[in-house]
């Protein structure tokens, strides 16, 4: 017997013109570089919904997460209140329970989420052999997190072996061979349905080519395997095909996922003027890849994206090995909360903020042990404050 999802629709929405609070992250680019792009705020697939409150500020849902999550949240948090950012956090424990033997967060985070419509969120340890699935997979289910987006740029003065790595990668999010349909066919024999709809696929390829535009980006690739998944990544590869015919200001063309992993791993830059979109599990392993590109985990931010509400999140898991200790860099988690701002069109804070962390990065002298230095994470937060002023 198979196992059954539903699917949200997508939403079907029409494209005007531009407007300054659509602008999403743009991985450090010069703010001479900062343009906004052609579809409009009210017309955009997720944009985001959230209004401030009587006291000015918007409310943000933290889930602080587990292992060096706590930690890394205090950075965020001590950063904005420097910073002036106005919104307010908003707390929430989304340990899981098995309900009817499914793994569930508790409805008060759920609320927070749903009211809020954006969230910031650490690192979740996936508790193994207890039944549950994994927390990340749940929240992405629960808040229909289409998209997750997951820019890697090279950081000043910090040498990784290439130069100049300025990649966007735009992950479907919520089905492929991350489905979730398993079964026994007999003893010995399993089989894992790879899904793939054209309602998710447009929803994510259309995401994909608003972003485009949006960060100026000229280029959009699908990256596939549909010379051997003919069905599945074959109609990934026709809806983006078909959907390209809406974007005629964006070249689009498509590239066999092994044909990428070795030009990448051989020259990333000429990927810098591209956003790539892909079915789930290929960027799962390609935004890994990347993230190796400019030097690690430690560094890599991301966002994901639904209709609704999105939640944005470093790259990295809960680091268990140091928790605790004072020692986790948290500029994943940063750079992450700088992709939300610009969600949330607070540019101007995101703009502030990315600038001094940069500062401080390239000079070296105030950073975490995972990028080489000796300074402890409230050290390095305490000199992004200073870079602020
Ligand atoms: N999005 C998420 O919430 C997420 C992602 C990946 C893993 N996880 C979970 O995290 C737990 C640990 O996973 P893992 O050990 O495989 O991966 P990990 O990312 O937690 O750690 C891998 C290595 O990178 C280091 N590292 C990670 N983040 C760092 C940071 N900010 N600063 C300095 N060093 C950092 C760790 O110390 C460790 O050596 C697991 O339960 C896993 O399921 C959660």
């Amino acid at each position: 017997m198979l196992a059954c999802r539903s699917f949200a629709a997508p939403a079907r929405q029409c494209l005007r013109r531009a407007s300054p609070a659509t602008q999403r992250w743009i991985p450090a680019l010069p703010q001479s570089q900062s343009r906004f792009y052609a579809v409009a705020a009210e017309d955009k697939v997720a944009k985001f919904k959230g209004t401030k409150g009587n006291d000015g500020k918007f409310t943000v849902t933290l889930i602080e997460g587990d292992g060096i999550g706590p930690e890394i949240s205090q950075s965020v948090k001590d950063i904005f209140s420097a910073a002036g950012v106005p919104i307010k956090w908003e707390s929430v424990d989304v340990t899981p329970t098995l309900k009817d033997g499914k793994t569930v967060i508790p409805d008060e985070a759920i609320e927070s989420v749903t009211k809020n419509y954006v969230a910031l969120k650490g690192p979740l340890a996936t508790p193994i052999g207890k039944g549950h699935v994994s927390l990340n997979l749940t929240l992405r289910r629960t808040f229909n997190l289409f998209a997750n987006v997951r820019p890697c740029k090279s950081i000043a003065g910090y040498k990784t072996p290439y130069d100049g790595v300025d990649t966007v990668l735009i992950r479907e999010n919520t089905e492929g061979e991350y489905s979730g349909i398993e079964h026994v066919v007999v003893d010995g024999v399993v089989q894992s349905i790879k899904l793939i709809t054209k309602d998710a696929s447009e929803r994510v390829l259309k995401f994909a080519f608003q972003y485009a535009e949006d960060v100026g980006r000229k280029k959009v690739r699908a990256v596939h395997k549909a010379t051997i998944m003919k069905m599945s990544d074959g109609l990934f590869l026709s809806t983006a095909r078909d959907l390209a015919k809406d974007y005629p200001k964006i070249e689009f063309d498509a590239e066999l996922l092994d044909n990428t992993c070795l030009k990448m791993v051989t020259d990333p830059t000429p990927y810098n003027d591209k956003v790539l979109v892909m079915p789930n599990l290929y960027g799962d392993i390609l935004s890994d890849l990347c993230a190796g590109l400019i030097g690690g985990l430690g560094l890599t931010p991301s966002g994901n994206i639904g209709d609704e509400c999105s939640i944005f999140e470093a790259v990295h898991g809960s680091a268990p090995d140091i928790a605790g200790k004072g020692l986790a860099n948290p500029t994943a988690l940063l750079l992450s909360s700088i992709m939300m701002l610009q969600h949330m069109g607070l540019n101007q804070y995101a703009d502030k903020i990315q600038t001094a962390i940069f500062k401080v990065l390239a000079e070296g002298k105030t950073i975490t042990g995972d990028l080489g230095g000796k300074a402890k994470t409230h050290e390095y937060a305490e000199a992004v404050v200073k870079a602020m002023k």
